[in-house]
């Protein structure tokens, strides 16, 4: 039997697009969600760039390049796509961010523990 889904922020607290930080529910305190919204569709991935294990945010929840197009890493400027977390330009072209498994029901977004 999985654990229960966590409820993590109402999906109208979100921009479109836009982004948000959370502590990993049940995680340790280091341990963090991205959440991005794009239309109806929330993406969820660690906080972890690939390229050296840091947190991507430019400000605390603030994730997405200044087109809103892709996920921006603060240190080194790698892109990733927003669907996939596959990172398409910079130091860890190829990677991917590690994904999240997020869900909108009820106005809410959901992690599924
Ligand atoms: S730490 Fe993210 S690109 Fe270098």
């Amino acid at each position: 039997m999985s654990n229960p889904a966590v409820r993590l922020c109402p999906m109208h607290a979100l921009e479109d697009p836009g982004s948000a930080v959370f502590a990993l529910p049940g995680g340790s305190a280091k341990l963090q969600i991205m959440v991005i919204r794009r239309g109806d569709a929330v993406y969820g991935y660690m906080n972890s760039c690939p390229h050296t294990g840091g947190p991507l945010d430019w400000l605390p929840g603030v994730f997405l390049d200044l087109d809103k197009r892709y996920i921006q890493c603060a240190t080194h400027d790698a892109l990733f796509r927003i669907v996939d977390g596959e990172c398409v330009q910079g130091p860890c072209a190829g990677q991917r961010l590690q994904a999240v498994e997020l869900r909108c029901a009820g106005g809410w977004v959901w992690y599924a523990a």
